[in-house]
């Protein structure tokens, strides 16, 4: 799309903040914008669908209830806004240095999700869901973790209304990143390696998903989380989108002609690009590893949340429960599933996906890095390379194409992968 380049209010301004008092009160629920409703969840013994009280061992009332909601908007607590004021509203950045660097007419924006405590959007959705649980009463939530950065958003949110937080995180990043343990038990989490009963298997999403269930369902006191794939998740994260809009607004831009970013489960994704579902003319796009390509090679159909069986069936993309993806660095990329809301949008062609390996991801980064300053998370740099391909089909056609990205988290400590790539010893996986 060729459009007037709506001027911003000065050309060099890079930075486009918001004052606290404009953090959104209410999330964003795109169930009423959606074609149909989703195909509901199944038991996974009776295969029909689940309702309210079969989730009651695992979520709170609340979560559940949201999980479902219809209403167009959800207000937010005001227990829950306290905290993630700390960090919120993040700041729209204009990546002109890229532009630049890229010899592009695109404009390309992207929203700084790594300025949170835990350094990604994961608390986004961390914050509000133990406040849940601490309100009906329960004191300890479970969950899996699969680049570490959930299990650090938990751990911080638990922190924060005095819940123990027990994580299991996948074997292959545990041992890839070590200080993720250490920023967990520094705000009290404990954090053990996934799959608990084997440890020669480097571990999957779906398999620490079974870990973190089987604990929950064991204990009266305890409830899981989980930190993707759920609607109330997506839900929780409407906040970035939310403030882009405002964001953009005020770097004089009508609108986002596509939104990009990286898909695990699909909450960042979901969270910066819900918002902008009801306008047809912005594209949305997810990017995913070529090594777990969900979206892009994955079937259609219901599929167990967990590899062992344990949760409810989703209809949703799916590799096959048991898929166990190779240990690339994108550890929170590594997941057989996606987000239903994700699954349903690409299906019906309304969400593009585009899979990436991961040599060409690092590059991106290091660009990034070296332009911008900032030194991603490897799942970051999946929508980086999304963003470079866009920028240089815009430059092609001699488009002033407006892109916005989720910067969904910085790599301060996935510097391993980093130095694997720049010793030139990062490999494609097949
Ligand atoms: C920094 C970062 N980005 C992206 C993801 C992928 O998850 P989602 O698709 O739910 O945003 C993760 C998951 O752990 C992550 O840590």
């Amino acid at each position: 799309m060729i459009r007037a380049m709506a001027a911003p209010a000065d050309t060099t301004d890079t930075r486009f903040s918001l004052p606290q008092s404009a953090l959104p009160t209410a999330w964003f629920n795109v169930a009423p914008h959606l074609s149909s409703p989703l195909d509901p969840p199944l038991h996974p013994a009776t295969r029909e669908p689940v309702g309210p009280d079969d989730l009651a061992p695992l979520f709170a009332q609340e979560l559940i209830g949201q999980e479902m909601a219809t209403d167009p908007w959800i207000d937010i607590p005001g227990e829950v806004l306290d905290v993630l004021r700390l960090w919120r509203p993040t700041p729209l950045v204009r990546a002109r240095r890229l532009e630049t660097a890229l010899g592009t007419p695109a404009r390309i924006y992207f929203k700084d999700e790594s300025v949170s405590p835990a350094g990604s959007h994961k608390p986004n959705s961390a914050v509000p869901q133990a406040f849940y649980n601490k309100r009906e009463g329960i004191t300890r939530l479970s969950t899996e973790t699969g680049a570490g950065q959930w299990g650090t958003a938990l751990s911080f949110a638990c922190a924060q209304y005095d819940l123990e937080c027990a994580v299991y995180m996948v074997r292959k990043s545990f041992e890839q990143k070590p200080y993720r343990k250490v920023i967990m038990e520094t705000w009290g989490g404990t954090v053990v390696p996934s799959p608990i009963d084997d440890p020669s298997h480097p571990g999957s999403l779906g398999a620490a998903i079974s870990d973190a269930v089987r604990d929950a369902v064991g204990r009266d006191d305890t409830h899981y989380a989980l930190g993707s794939v759920l609607n109330h998740v997506l839900l929780h994260q409407t906040v970035i989108g939310l403030e882009a809009q405002q964001q953009l607004a005020s770097a004089g831009e009508t609108r986002p002609d596509v939104v990009i970013a990286p898909c695990g489960g699909g909450s960042n994704l979901g969270g910066v690009a819900l918002p902008f579902l009801p306008d047809p003319s912005v594209r949305l796009l997810a990017a995913e590893p070529a090594s777990c390509p969900t979206l892009t090679q994955g079937r259609y159909e219901y599929d167990f949340g967990d590899t062992a069986g344990f949760t409810p069936l989703m209809n949703m993309y799916t590799l096959g429960h048991d898929f166990v993806p190779p240990g690339i660095h994108a550890g929170g990329l590594r997941y057989h599933g996606d987000s239903p809301i994700i699954s349903k949008l690409v299906h019906e062609g309304r969400m593009e996906a585009v899979a990436h390996r991961q040599r060409a991801v690092f590059e991106a980064n290091v660009l990034f890095a070296r332009v911008e300053g900032k030194v991603p998370a490897p799942e970051a740099g999946h929508g980086i390379a999304s963003v470079i391909q866009e920028a240089n089909d815009a430059t092609a056609k001699g488009e002033e194409r407006v892109i916005l990205f989720n910067y969904c988290g910085h790599g301060l400590l996935d510097l391993a992968a980093y130095e694997e790539y720049l010793a030139g010893d990062l490999v494609d996986e097949p």
